[in-house]
């Protein structure tokens, strides 16, 4: 049998040092800077010290030295750790903060911003439609209020530079002190059917305007906003950003679609599907760019659901319905408050180590 690559790369005397018997057991298959160690009976941890390809020595992170390696204390690993002393139901609480969900007056929008408001937040809905949709915007109402929570709703296009920064400056600017602005719901979007040969300029610069550069408007004009109000917070290291720690940081989720990842059978979506591509995209870019900052930002990829932008497909092509429910692994269509636990998931304190990352929520529809 070869040596294994691992072995060359050691010299004679680190492999002698190896005193403890060899076991299956003492090694798990793991990587360490570009040094491979397999799960084999070739090795034992012990006193092995290992080397990573350009020969620098690898510390050897086992339960007893974990906490020297990591800059952990034990306490912080135990107790202390930022959500330890959290209960599982308390760390999807949003009571501590206002969140800004765009999109928000009708649809997927309006109904994160119920679940928001249920899970103690303080809520600004913002769309380009003048008023909310009724009997939906009153119930919520009066959900806010006996809850003691706000909700409020502007008229936004989300396409006008200055109409976003200024309302988005002074939701911040007005939040409630006990109630900071941690949040930002994006769900304002369109969609487009077209055959690709034949999509017009016009429209294609729309639902990408409205889509991604819209997307990336408020997210800026957010951060710009939370980093203005947060730049005495001390620098932050990789291992213990203000993000993970309960009560700090905030939380972006764009809503990107399971269509920003694959070609619809059935759907001639090209533009729709490159502007969604572009969402999940660009979030990562923020994540690089701001989590260290203290934002996090991930995406929502919803698969099919029943709302006012799908019913407008169908009127268009009512062969849509039948072709989804076959499509669908779960052999039916969403429903917007489906959305809602991923989405809490996302902007609460349960998701502190999560940025950068995409959820796909489609009814297995990607899954074949
Ligand atoms: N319905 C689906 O099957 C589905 C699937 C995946 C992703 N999505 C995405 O979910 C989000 C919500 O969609 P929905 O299904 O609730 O549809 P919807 O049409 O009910 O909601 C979209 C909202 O965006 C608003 N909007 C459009 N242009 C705007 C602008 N320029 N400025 C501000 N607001 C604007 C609309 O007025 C509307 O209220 C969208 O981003 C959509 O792309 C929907």
């Amino acid at each position: 049998m070869s040596t294994p690559r691992a072995i060359r790369t050691l010299s004679r005397s680190t492999l002698a040092s190896v005193s403890k018997p060899i076991t299956s057991r003492t090694l798990r298959p793991s990587f360490t800077g570009g040094l491979y160690l397999p799960a084999t009976r070739h090795f034992a941890t012990g006193s092995i010290r290992r080397k990573d390809i350009e020969g620098r020595i690898v510390p050897d992170v086992t339960k007893e030295n974990e906490a020297t390696v990591s800059g952990l204390s034990k306490a912080e690993e135990a107790d202390e750790a930022p959500l330890a002393r959290q209960s599982g139901p308390s760390l999807f609480s949003l009571s501590d903060r206002t969140i800004i969900v765009t999109g928000g007056a009708r649809g997927l929008g309006l109904t994160i911003a119920h679940a928001l408001v249920q899970s103690g937040a303080d809520v600004h809905c913002l769309d380009i439609l003048p008023e909310p949709v009724e009997p939906q915007w009153s119930e919520v109402k009066s959900e806010a209020e006996s809850l003691g929570s706000k909700i409020s709703y502007g008229q936004l296009n989300v396409t006008s530079p200055e109409d976003v920064y200024s309302t988005i400056g002074s939701i911040f600017q007005n939040a409630r002190s006990t109630h900071p602005v941690r949040g930002l719901y994006h769900a304002a979007g369109i969609n487009l059917l077209a055959p690709v040969e034949d999509i017009d300029i016009e429209s294609f610069r729309r639902v990408i305007d409205i889509n991604l550069v819209g997307s990336h408007l408020v997210s800026q004009a957010f951060a710009k906003e939370y980093f203005k109000r947060h730049e005495d917070a001390p620098p932050t290291s990789t291992m213990d950003t203000g993000v993970t720690k309960a009560g700090e940081g905030a939380s972006i989720v764009l809503t990107a679609s399971m269509s920003g990842t694959v070609a619809n059978f059935g759907l001639d979506n090209a533009v729709y599907n490159s502007s969604k591509a572009g969402v999940i995209q660009l979030a990562r870019n923020y994540a690089y760019e701001w989590s260290k900052r203290g934002i996090r930002v991930n995406t929502l990829s919803p698969g099919y659901i029943r709302t006012a932008m799908t019913q407008a497909l169908f009127d268009q092509q009512p062969h849509l319905p039948e072709l989804f429910l076959r499509t669908s692994l779960l052999g039916r269509m969403s429903t917007p408050d489906e959305f809602r636990g991923p989405v809490i998931y996302l902007l609460s304190d349960a998701s502190s180590f999560m940025t950068g990352a995409d959820i796909l929520v489609d009814g297995g529809h990607t899954a074949v």
